[in-house]
């Protein structure tokens, strides 16, 4: 390896400087030059490169963001201004670049290096997306945060809520993928998880969650209700709302027509679920999978992804287990593209497993069985 460059791109997600950090710093033991890739692809095609030195990466772990900064880049679904990348790439003598990103930018990566089977540079992902909506690898970097910011929000949420008996609904990022809904919806101990691979209509959302809100009033005690909605799920979180709190008043005014209102509100947690400093276990991760793809490069490998494992990957065509980290595999990029669009069109049997497990415990979820 000549010259190592680094970029991030997409959506930011806590961990990214981790991966830079732990890349770079291997890539300056072993005496190779890194060159940070700043803005992402719009970056590259700008040309805006600079020398990352260990000074430079030594604290960044503790933050969130990026410090290459990040873009989304649709000019480069474009083959010629891939082309164009490859050849700054050359200009500047890197002839190892790690991708440090979401689905979009890995598949980015993809096409820069398989459309030119002769580039000599070599081309590697590393997952780094809140809504681990990448295919192959069990978690992508700042998951765990972005979890463990929602998880917050909802504790917090819960004690104003059981303080006035009333039912929120929160919506968390995630894109099309459910996952953050429904692992903070357990961890949160939600009454209910809303997410887009259930394929509810509109009509069926607001009736399972005004059922919902109607059977915490039976509960002895804690009538707090939280439902946790990802933003996938096509109906306007504020619409839900206002047909919920409908449905509810319809409902009471036969069953407790002199009982005061139960009171609905809605709260969209946007993009503080991407910020902050990444968790313990997102650093520990970037740091892990950035090691598995700087190997992979050193190893001469390319149109790879470094991931987290996923139960029988192994036995997953395009997947190997590395000798650098027993949790870790090397996926062929291509075969990540492929597992994507599955996991994001619901036929991947991860994305039916999560939603088997989601219908098999959704009538405990909050901790209360009206059975
Ligand atoms: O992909 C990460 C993500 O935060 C998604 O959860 C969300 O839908 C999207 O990015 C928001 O993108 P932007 O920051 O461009 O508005």
């Amino acid at each position: 390896m000549k010259k190592l460059g680094i970029l991030t791109s997409g959506g930011d997600a806590p961990g990214m400087n981790a991966a830079i950090r732990a890349a770079a710093l291997f890539a300056h033991a072993d005496g190779v030059p890194v060159v940070g890739i700043e803005d992402g692809y719009r970056g590259l095609l700008r040309g805006m490169l600079h020398d990352l030195s260990p000074a430079e990466v030594g604290p960044i772990s503790r933050t969130g963001g990026t410090v290459l900064g990040s873009t989304r880049a649709p000019e480069f679904f474009e083959p010629a201004a891939r082309s164009e990348a490859r050849r700054i790439l050359d200009n500047a003598g890197v002839d190892a670049l790690m991708v440090i990103g979401g689905n979009g930018s890995l598949t980015g990566a993809h096409h820069l290096t398989a459309e030119a089977p002769d580039w000599p540079c070599q081309v590697v992902g590393v997952p780094a997306s809140i809504d681990n909506d990448v295919g192959l690898t069990g978690l992508s970097i700042g998951v765990d945060t972005a979890m463990n910011t929602i998880v917050e929000a909802c504790d917090r949420i819960s004690d104003t809520a059981r303080a006035h008996d009333r039912a929120f609904i929160v919506e968390v990022m995630g894109r099309q993928c459910g996952y953050l809904a429904m692992t903070s919806g357990v961890a949160a101990a939600a009454d209910m998880a809303l997410f887009p691979e259930a394929n509810r209509t509109e009509d069926a959302l607001v009736q399972a969650v005004t059922k919902t809100i109607l059977a915490a009033q039976e509960r002895p005690g804690d009538k707090r209700v939280l439902i946790i909605k990802a933003e996938g799920v096509a109906v306007p979180t504020a619409r839900l709302r206002e047909r919920v709190d409908e449905a509810v008043a319809a409902a009471r005014a036969v069953t407790h027509p002199d009982a005061p209102p139960i009171e609905t509100r809605a709260t969209v947690l946007g993009h503080v679920v991407r910020g902050g400093r990444p968790s313990a276990f997102d650093r520990l991760l970037a740091g892990r999978l950035a090691h598995v793809a700087y190997r992979a490069l050193a190893g001469s490998g390319t149109d790879l992804m470094a991931a987290w494992l996923v139960p029988g990957d192994t036995a997953t065509e395009g997947v190997r287990a590395t000798a650098a980290d027993p949790y870790c595999r090397v996926v062929d990029l291509a075969a990540m593209v492929e597992e994507t669009k599955r996991l994001l069109d619901g036929t991947s049997p991860i994305a039916r497993w999560r939603r088997h497990v989601f219908e098999d415990i959704e009538h405990v979820l909050g901790g209360w069985s009206a059975a």
